[in-house]
């Protein structure tokens, strides 16, 4: 008879408690993951989550709705939060330990510490959401520094975030290893996101539109398309659509992620896009 393993999870909610056991499981155990979320989980997460699973033997998850990431007190406030639905899903993918911490335990004292990324802070993500990343980089230091990971799990999905990350590792010398999982999107084509559950039935149905438009315009540079010109078309494909409000379409060299005016080789050309849809900000990239 087949036996049922059940999964236990350790739910801690201090950074002393997370401290304490994954140093004790680091000496015991060998490699451990880490994969850094604000819940309202899907598949997108739940792969990384698997990915570490499958290349660590024990992976730490945390769910923290990080006020220092969010210019717009507004999405702050209506982050969907699904504290018990995402406990179970990340039992159900075998998450070892889930670090719950409230804002006073990871912000005893008014942040008072900037880290500013330079060139990464004025361009796509960082020009039209001042502040976003340094509250990034913040919070992902200070879990680092908690959790002591080996190796740390994100999603391309957010690209400008990993470059973040990657610039976070090498400036201050943190022993982690970063490992970069792959968009997980819906049938349909939509990129998961915690964000999606916010867009009325209508919005919904368009919502797909992000990536079919990204992917013809990618479609249109490999066919050697000038940038300028593929870009305005995919631009005038959205205006075409009222319901979306373009902030940034852009082609960027996936070694800086500063626009790039021509076609670099393959594999170094990321086409990135934010949109608005209705109330809720949508973000999107190719890597090709
Ligand atoms: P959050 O938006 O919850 O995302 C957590 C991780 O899941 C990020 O690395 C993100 O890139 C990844 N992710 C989201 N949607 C995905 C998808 N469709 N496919 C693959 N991966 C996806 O990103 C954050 O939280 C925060 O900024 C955080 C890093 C936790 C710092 O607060």
């Amino acid at each position: 008879m087949p036996k049922f393993v059940y999964q236990l999870m350790e739910v801690l909610y201090t950074a002393l408690e997370v401290r304490n056991l994954t140093a004790r499981l680091k000496n015991e155990a060998g490699r451990l993951g880490f994969v850094p979320t604000m819940g309202a989980l899907h598949e997108g997460h739940l792969e990384l989550v698997r990915q570490a699973k499958s290349e660590n033997s024990v992976v730490v998850c945390s769910i923290f709705v990080n006020p220092a990431q969010f210019n717009n007190p507004e999405d702050l406030e209506r982050y969907p939060r699904t504290l018990e639905k995402d406990s179970e899903l990340l039992r159900s993918v075998g998450c070892d330990i889930l670090f719950v911490p409230s804002v006073m335990e990871m912000y005893p004292s008014p942040l008072d510490l900037r880290i500013d990324f330079g060139m990464l802070e004025t361009v796509m993500e960082g020009a039209f959401r001042p502040g976003h990343f340094n509250g990034v980089g913040i919070v992902v230091a200070k879990l680092f520094n908690i959790v002591q990971p080996d190796r740390a799990y994100f999603g391309q999905k957010d690209l400008q975030q990993t470059a973040i990350i990657k610039s976070l590792i090498r400036n201050l010398s943190y022993p982690v290893e970063l490992r970069i999982c792959p968009t997980v999107r819906e049938p349909d084509g939509l990129a998961m996101s915690s964000r999606n559950v916010r867009l009325t039935p209508e919005e919904r149905k368009l919502a797909p539109e992000i990536y079919r438009i990204l992917t013809e315009c990618k479609m249109s540079l490999q066919k050697n398309t000038p940038v300028k010109q593929a870009i305005e078309d995919a631009l005038a494909e959205f205006a075409r659509l009222p319901a979306f409000r373009t902030e940034y379409l852009e082609l960027a060299d996936t070694a800086t992620l500063t626009p790039a005016d021509t076609l670099r080789a393959e594999g170094n050309n990321a086409l990135c896009v934010a949109v608005r849809l209705g109330k809720v900000r949508l973000i999107d990239n190719l890597v090709f």
